[in-house]
């Protein structure tokens, strides 16, 4: 029995353009999140308050966040530690998102920590962002594979969910951060996560495309009972520090598919492949998104 309506949650303009060469002003950025809003998208995370060095593409977090400040119930960015939560607050952030790896190499190469260390780190955000009424999801990336250590034991994956709730996390957006997951494992993840307690109505999906996998695992998570799903319109992004991660589901792919199947989005189609192909402009390259390409004449 599929749902009746499922909830994208809108990654673009932090995946997407994380990962993008080409520099684009504070103002184009915040167009692009109007116009997704616009698209009917009912949630966008917006950017990313981590160290400006690390990820200079976002560096201009601060300037987005100060014209959107009328949108910020509907705006979640990433937080990774208590400088940039301290960062975010300041903006009037009402949302935001850890970051936790599922293997050591990726969290000492995105994070500059080890795997425990990163609870170390996001357990200060967490308290204080609930002292402050702020919700927090948490990501947890390499779930199912790993460029550096290979295949990622699904045994490894829950626990470092399970930690992360433990902290405090509401959600849990489960990242195949390089695209190499099939739809069986995504439904073994799943079982596992349902054995610890963790029932679907609390996981979110989040699938990149790179190995073209993006949608049949969407399809086998919502037939087991996830409801919300990462999307990047168009399909832009990847991981500046995921060695071959390419782009993120595109949120039209998911659109049509979810439409097709007769259920709720509230996403207007038509507008949204509008607002990937001005920023296909923007960025001098077509979007990845099929349904983008099949959609422009
Ligand atoms: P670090 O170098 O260990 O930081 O980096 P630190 O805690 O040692 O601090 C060093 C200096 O940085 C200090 O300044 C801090 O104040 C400053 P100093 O005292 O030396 O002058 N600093 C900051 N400045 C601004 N904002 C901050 C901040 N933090 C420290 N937030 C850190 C640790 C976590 C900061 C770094 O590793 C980092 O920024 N990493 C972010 C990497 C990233 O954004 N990756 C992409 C997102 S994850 C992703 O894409 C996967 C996902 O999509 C899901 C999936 O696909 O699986 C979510
Ligand atoms: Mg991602």
């Amino acid at each position: 029995e599929l749902p009746t309506h499922v909830t994208i949650y809108e990654v673009g303009p932090r995946d997407g353009l994380q990962n993008e060469d080409v520099a684009l002003t504070a103002e184009i950025k915040v167009e692009f999140i109007r116009r997704l809003l616009a698209a009917g998208l009912p949630i966008v995370e917006a950017t990313s308050f981590v160290h400006p060095r690390w990820v200079p593409q976002l560096a201009d977090a601060a300037e987005v966040m100060a014209q959107l400040s009328a949108e910020a119930e509907v705006l979640p960015v990433l937080v990774p530690n208590e400088r940039g939560l301290e960062r975010a607050v300041e903006l009037g952030v009402r949302h935001i998102a850890v970051f936790g790896s599922a293997t050591e190499t990726f969290a000492r190469r995105n994070l500059n920590r080890s795997l425990d260390e990163q609870f170390a780190m996001f357990e200060p955000v967490v308290t204080a962002a609930a002292d402050r009424g702020i919700s927090v999801r948490a990501y947890v990336s390499m779930c199912f594979g790993d460029p550096w250590e290979g295949g990622v034991p699904v045994e490894q994956v829950v626990a470092v969910g399970r930690r992360l709730v433990d902290l405090g996390a509401s959600q849990l957006s489960l990242g195949d951060t390089i695209g190499v997951g099939t739809p069986g494992q995504v439904t073994a993840l799943l079982d596992a996560f349902n054995a610890q307690g963790l029932p679907d109505s609390a996981l979110a999906m989040h699938f990149h495309d790179t190995y073209g996998q993006a949608l049949a695992n969407a399809y086998a998570a919502l037939q087991h009972g996830i409801t919300t799903f990462d999307a990047s319109a168009g399909g832009l992004g990847g991981c500046p520090y995921a060695e071959s991660a390419t782009g993120n589901l595109a949120t039209e792919d998911l659109v049509w598919m979810l439409h097709g199947l007769g259920i709720e989005t509230g996403v207007d189609l038509d507008a949204l492949v509008g607002t990937s192909r001005w920023m296909a402009g923007q960025l001098g390259r077509p979007a990845p998104s099929r349904v983008v390409a099949a959609l422009t004449k």
